[in-house]
């Protein structure tokens, strides 16, 4: 299995100080950033774009970027924000017309790609698409908001992925996001789960390494 990595969601972020917020969590030992973009469309939320991501690279930040997009459409964004300086874009198969032409596109731009599976998402959306993914993202919420509670019927869903991945290529990541705390991150890692997002958990306490170094030890 991969090696564990923490990412932190900007979402919990304070947005007035975010270049610095960003910072302060990769030195506080996260292994990389979870991006969360909202358009009050797909989800009723309203976040940041490309614009934001590309002002984070000028500002210095050099950690790999996971850009979930909560978005519909998807296509007309992928190029903006690999342009930006995205590492990975995960989309969920629910907002494109053309699930396999957003992964095409995303792949041509450069970036890795991922699908997102809401809680009531069949994994079904796996079939014909999971050996070209690098990541399956796993909503252990309803997406839009941060600090929701984790739904426990997604560690059931996380063993059946990661059983799927195991056959198809170990080396594609499962991550899982909503709700993810230090109390309940060892049973997530249990299920199979090798990537951690955490918004309000990490950016909602005051000490982001105590956090970060609590939620590793739950993990062994
Ligand atoms: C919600 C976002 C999450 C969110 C998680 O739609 O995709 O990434 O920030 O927040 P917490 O960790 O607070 O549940
Ligand atoms: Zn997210």
């Amino acid at each position: 299995m991969n090696d564990p990595w923490i990412a932190p969601s900007i979402l919990a972020a304070d947005f007035a100080r975010l270049g610095d917020e960003v910072a302060s969590v990769l030195e506080a030992g996260a292994d990389i950033i979870h991006f969360d973009v909202m358009d009050n469309h797909y989800v009723p939320n309203l976040t940041v774009g490309p614009m934001v991501l590309s002002a984070l690279r000028k500002f210095g930040i050099k950690s790999m970027m996971d850009v979930h997009l909560m978005v519909n459409p998807v296509d007309r964004l992928i190029g903006d924000f690999v342009e930006a300086g995205a590492d990975m874009i995960t989309f969920h198969p629910e907002a494109s017309d053309h699930v396999d032409r957003s992964l095409s596109l995303i792949k041509s731009s450069g970036a890795k790609c991922g699908l997102v599976l809401n809680p009531a998402t069949p994994l079904s959306v796996l079939d014909y698409t999971l050996e070209g993914l690098d990541m399956v993202l796993v909503m252990s919420i309803n997406p839009g908001f941060g600090g929701q509670t984790f739904l426990p019927m997604t560690y059931q869903k996380i063993e059946a992925i990661r059983q799927r991945i195991d056959v198809v290529n170990p080396a594609i990541r499962l991550e899982v996001d909503g709700g993810v705390k230090i109390d309940n991150i060892g049973a997530i890692k249990a299920a199979g789960a090798d990537t951690f997002v955490a918004g309000t958990a990490i950016f909602g306490a005051e000490d982001y390494g105590a956090v970060i170094s609590a939620m590793r030890q739950a993990m062994n």
